[in-house]
């Protein structure tokens, strides 16, 4: 059978990542990683996990928790989301939630809603690498979104008129994003949003990281300054894609998309055809933890990570030479480093790990147009003050070499 005949021209854009093979090499114990972008497993509550899953199935909600259930997902739980996001400035309610299989599943809907073949995304240079990969399947061409600069939306029409498509949707994660650890100002906020409407796009705020501030002041979420001006979320065009993955439990593969009612009904008939409904116990168990602990939970993990993101810092000045530059997130998991242009972050990978036995993630991968050679993606969630020590210092000496 020669299957490259028969697969679809969409998986032309689907490729493994090259840098995987490399990657395969963190399962070695004495690598000292920051590739990983993933929460630390030591903090998970798992003895909550444990009595949420035990009451449910012990007791009337057993049989609901292993039925099928609606495909909007478990009405208890887009209550409590709807809650947060109304503390969070975006009144709404129930009818403006999904319940996805972690925001990862959204970002795929949302391609798949939003692009036709040959349809303009606008992504951040650097973007999350999921969501190029989530958006690929739909066979976009992408765009440079960049609303910290002064460029114009009719560029941004002229462009995709040039290559003969039309702009669909800008997609940005505006807190500590993966995988630089940046944060777009209220006035970029403010920018895209104006960008959007004179595009008239719907904007996908990718917000997995939202909750995770150590420090500086919060910015409101780019859906609530939408609302701030529209007074309703049915008038908003930002669809907001949260997450439970970075605060409770990747595992469980629960997120949610908040945004208008039309929208959300279109993206309930989505999942109906694509998996009927995200795992019903799962859903339960989340909504009992989150109802629970969520707020001290995350406090807890703010408290760890931004002790963890000061010791990297800290190490970042002590041991980078000169001619290297780096982030300083004020939430999220990542510190972003751009090398001197002559460096090449993939060939500096191989010889990390054969020879300083670290590891991290180069930075091509996250950049539509293949650019971003010489930057990289350090995490430091799953990394003690020692680890990060001693691999930023053996770091820093293969720089200098
Ligand atoms: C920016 C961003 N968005 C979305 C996701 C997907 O997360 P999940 O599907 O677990 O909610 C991730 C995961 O790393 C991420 O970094």
């Amino acid at each position: 059978m020669n299957w490259e005949q028969v697969f679809a021209t969409r998986m032309t854009r689907m490729k493994a990542s090259e840098i995987r093979e490399l990657l395969k090499l963190l399962e070695q114990p004495d690598i000292i990683s920051f590739a990983g972008g993933i929460p630390d497993p030591k903090l998970f509550p798992a003895k909550a996990f444990e009595e949420a899953f035990s009451t449910i199935l012990s007791g009337d909600k057993a049989q609901a928790a292993l039925q099928y259930s609606v495909s909007e997902g478990y009405l208890p739980l887009r209550s409590w989301i709807a809650g947060q996001m109304a503390a969070l400035g975006m009144p709404c309610n129930e009818d403006n939630i999904l319940i996805t299989s972690g925001s990862q599943q959204a970002l795929d809907y949302l391609g798949k809603l939003l692009l036709s073949p040959g349809d303009t995304a606008l992504v951040g240079w650097p973007t999350y690498l999921g969501a190029l990969g989530a958006f690929n399947a739909y066979e976009p061409r992408y765009d440079q979104l960049s609303p910290d600069t002064n460029r114009t939306p009719q560029s941004y029409a002229d462009a995709a008129a040039k290559a003969d498509s039309e702009v669909k949707f800008a997609y940005t994660s505006a807190d500590f994003a993966n995988p630089t650890g940046r944060t777009l100002d209220r006035t970029a906020r403010g920018k895209l949003l104006d960008l959007a409407e004179t595009l008239d796009i719907p904007v996908i705020e990718d917000a997995a990281y939202q909750s995770l501030r150590y420090d500086g002041e919060a910015v409101p979420p780019i859906l609530a300054l939408e609302i701030g001006q529209t007074g309703d979320i049915n008038a908003a065009r930002t669809l907001y894609c949260g997450s439970f993955s970075k605060t409770l439990s990747p595992g469980l593969r629960v997120g949610w998309v908040c945004g208008a009612a039309p929208v959300i009904r279109r993206l309930v008939l989505m999942k109906q055809a694509a998996d009927l409904h995200s795992s019903t116990i799962n859903q339960m168990a989340i909504a009992e933890v989150a109802s629970r602990m969520f707020e001290s939970h995350v406090a807890n993990l703010r408290d760890v990570y931004k002790s963890r993101r000061d010791y990297m810092l800290d190490a970042l000045k002590r041991h980078m030479p000169d001619g290297v530059e780096w982030t300083r997130p004020e939430g999220g998991m990542f510190v972003w480093l751009t090398l001197p242009e002559q460096l090449d972050a993939a060939d500096l990978l191989a010889k990390s790990l054969e020879t300083q036995r670290v590891a991290f993630v180069p930075g091509r991968a996250f950049f539509a147009d293949g650019s971003g050679g010489n930057t990289l993606r350090l995490s430091f969630s799953c990394a003690d003050q020692a680890q990060i020590e001693e691999g930023i210092t053996r770091l820093g000496r293969l720089l200098r070499e």
